[in-house]
């Protein structure tokens, strides 16, 4: 199988402090079935034959579950691969001979703290602001014994798919971190068990994301375009007309 060469530009920055800047990079004999995390392993292996710094970047589950390898290549978070993950993007997406831009997540309340690893504590937050069913419920119940409605349900699955992953955030040119709390709002909203504290999550939810210092949302879609759980901007709607209810009902 042809393996291809490709010339990486990666942001370095050694401290959340220091400067950064895109260093150039040969990556050689790279499968088409490689990971992009994978090459950038054969890259680091390379760098510590050298003894030279290896690239710093966030993954875990490298499975598209954990919502932490957070990469902005060739411009866009997570990637040529629409509704995936960068752990889940794979090099035959490229060709030999590309030149690929490896950047961190863009936004002022993810601060870079090296390389390619930003803080998105900022997520962690707004989640400890309501984004969660605050009381005892228990042992789980039968799984028919709160009724829910159909498209009720469908719509709250569809939105509790979000990993947190931020690169909703980072396409965001107000940085709005909209789609993110929006997800969780309509989760929530639209079942059962979050409607005592409807009202309190949004209210919170929403001023918390004002005072942290991300942007409002102003309908660009770009978060739905790089969400790689194509969460739809459809919960943004809802979490506003949630808002709205919260004002009026208290
Ligand atoms: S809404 Fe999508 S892009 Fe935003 S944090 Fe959730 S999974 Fe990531
Ligand atoms: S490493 Fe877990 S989603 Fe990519």
């Amino acid at each position: 199988m042809d393996t291809m060469t490709l010339h990486l530009l990666v942001w370095r920055q050694p401290t959340a402090t220091n400067p950064g800047r895109m260093v150039p990079y040969t990556a050689e004999h790279v499968s088409p079935d490689m990971s992009f995390l994978e090459m950038l392993d054969v890259v680091n292996e390379g760098l510590i034959k050298k003894s030279e710094p290896p690239i710093v970047f966030d993954n875990d589950c490298r499975e598209g579950i954990c919502g932490m390898c957070s990469l902005v290549i060739n411009g866009v978070p997570h990637g040529p691969d629409r509704g995936s993950t960068v752990c889940q993007l794979h090099m035959r997406k490229f060709k030999n001979g590309d030149t690929i831009t490896i950047e961190p997540w863009r936004a002022k309340p993810f601060p870079v703290q090296k390389d390619l690893v930003v803080d998105r504590g900022a997520l962690d937050r707004l989640i400890a602001a309501g984004g969660y069913v605050s009381v005892s419920t228990g042992g789980a119940a039968d799984a028919s014994a709160i009724p829910v409605q159909r498209d009720h349900a469908e719509t709250a699955m569809d939105a509790a798919a979000c990993i947190g992953c931020g690169a909703c955030v980072a396409a965001c040119k107000n940085a709005s971190a909209a789609l993110f709390v929006g997800a969780k709002i309509s989760q929530l909203a639209l079942l059962p068990q979050g409607h005592p504290e409807r009202a309190s999550r949004v209210r919170s939810m929403v001023a918390l994301m004002d005072e942290i210092g991300f942007g409002n949302c102003s309908n660009e879609a770009e978060c739905e375009a790089v969400c790689p759980k194509d969460v739809s901007i459809s919960n943004i709607a809802r979490m506003r007309r949630e808002y709205i209810r919260a004002l009026l009902v208290g």
